[in-house]
């Protein structure tokens, strides 16, 4: 409605002024402060950008408390059941669900770009095996921004479609080429013939037989569609900020792809593991882990419980369980990540019966199960990131060419409150 409004009052001049609210299709309705200053001389103050909504956005809705992911309006669960990975990334950058021609046309386009410049195996080729491929990863991205330095042209439509085709196809075949050398395998060659997750399972476990491949591509495409968009989060608000100035698209996702790596934000999953690991291995059962999270005086958290969005089963969790499930009894009984699955689920039980999860609303969100699926399907830990970093540069190319069109672009550029020294002269060393 078009005179919705807050009035704010200053209580020491008693100036009032009116600022008008902006209605949202769903979630909180948002007030408009960019006349703050100008009429008022204040600016808001919200570090961790807890109350503030930095951009107009039609992707992703979250709903936290009713534990709800949708991507352009369709709940993550029906896409998890019916749709895939190229299917999800087309509905995020289009707005629709393609027809049977538009998706056969952009599978193609993205299939003609798996073969990326091959100097970016030169460059992986530079970096000692025990380097955290995050790192390799942003190298690489910045090798692609120098190659097509000379091309940037955002504001040109297709530039921009180009440039998003060669990421969401390329970095997929980056990361595979970062696991072969990790592991020690020859680079392989991408096939343009079968689909990013079959192509990425494909090039990193050659070895595998085409059951186990089928079964593996399946998986990894479902977590890649889980992962391939959540709103303003912190690697989102980063590739925004980074594009806003106009930057290379390519450059824009290596800072994205820095801002992931942290352990708050992708290197979740990593964590969960390590503690499952420390749960086999120790003569304790699950209820002492249990307790010792709940026990104040000891910092030890339940990886892969809580999130800050949240408080409600995280949608994505439940999906991932179920295949988790599926995934793991396909496999030999003898798996040795059977163990660790039964530890998951037991504490999954114990933890979502107890008053102290209960009542603090932590459920177990999506890296509670992730890193389960990515171990048995023979990931590395330190490639979890990667895996997560390849799914989500679908949603960071949505969200930056969303920001290019939109009518209020313009540089990102934050303000502070000022705390640090009135005006100083400099005082000569010796007088200090
Ligand atoms: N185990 C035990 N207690 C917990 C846990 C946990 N995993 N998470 C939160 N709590 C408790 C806190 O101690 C606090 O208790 P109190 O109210 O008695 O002080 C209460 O629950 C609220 O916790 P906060 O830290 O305020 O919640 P916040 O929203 O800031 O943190 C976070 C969310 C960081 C995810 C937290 O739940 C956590 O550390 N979880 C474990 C790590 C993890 O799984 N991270 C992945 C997040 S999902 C993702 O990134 C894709």
């Amino acid at each position: 409605m078009k005179d919705k409004k807050i009035t704010i009052k200053d209580g020491q001049s008693g100036n009032e002024i009116d600022l008008p609210v902006l209605d949202s299709i769903l979630g909180p309705n948002v007030v408009d402060i960019s006349s703050l200053e100008k009429d008022l001389g204040y600016l808001s103050h919200d570090p961790g950008f807890i109350a503030t909504s930095s951009c107009e956005s039609k992707i992703t809705y979250i709903d936290g408390n009713e534990g709800e992911l949708w991507y352009r309006g369709y709940p993550i669960e029906e896409l998890a059941e019916k749709s895939n990975f190229t299917e999800t990334a087309y509905l995020l950058l289009n707005d629709k669900l393609p027809k049977i021609e538009e998706l056969s046309n952009f599978s193609k386009d993205l299939s003609n770009s798996y073969t990326i410049d091959s100097s970016i195996k030169k460059i992986i080729n530079v970096f000692n095996k025990d380097s955290h491929p995050m790192a390799i990863m942003t190298a690489c991205l910045s090798f692609l921004s120098a190659k097509y330095h000379a091309d940037i042209d955002i504001q040109n439509q297709s530039y921009r479609y180009k440039s998003t085709i060669n990421l969401i196809a390329g970095v997929p075949v980056i990361s595979a080429w970062i696991l072969n050398y990790i592991l020690d395998e020859n680079f392989q060659t991408p096939n343009k013939k079968i689909s990013i997750a079959e192509n990425f399972v494909a090039m990193s476990f050659p070895n595998l037989t085409n059951e186990q491949k089928v079964l593996s591509s399946k998986a990894m495409d479902i977590i890649f569609l889980l992962h391939a968009d959540h709103e303003q989060n912190a690697s989102t608000s980063t590739v925004r900020l980074s594009g806003s100035s106009e930057t290379s698209p390519y450059a824009a996702i290596a800072a994205g792809i820095s801002t992931l790596w942290g352990p708050t934000h992708g290197g979740a999953n990593e964590a969960v593991i390590n503690m499952l690991e420390e749960i086999k291995n120790s003569d304790k059962d699950v209820e002492y882990y249990i307790d010792k999270a709940k026990d104040k005086e000891n910092s030890f958290r339940l990886m892969g419980f809580g999130h800050r969005i949240y408080k409600n089963y995280d949608p994505r969790a439940k999906i991932i369980h179920k295949i988790a499930h599926e995934y793991l009894d396909m496999l030999d009984s003898k798996n040795p990540n059977k163990p660790l699955f039964d530890i998951a689920m037991k504490l999954e039980k114990y933890a979502l019966e107890d008053e102290y999860f209960v009542s603090r609303k932590l459920y177990p969100n999506v890296d509670f199960y992730s890193g389960i699926v990515l171990k048995a399907i023979g990931i590395p830990q330190s490639m979890y990131t990667v895996i997560f970093a390849l799914a989500r540069t679908v949603g960071w190319v949505a969200h930056w060419n969303e920001m290019i069109q939109d009518k209020n672009f313009r540089i990102g550029r934050p303000r502070q409150l000022y705390t640090g020294k009135t005006k100083t002269s400099y005082k000569d060393i010796e007088e200090r």
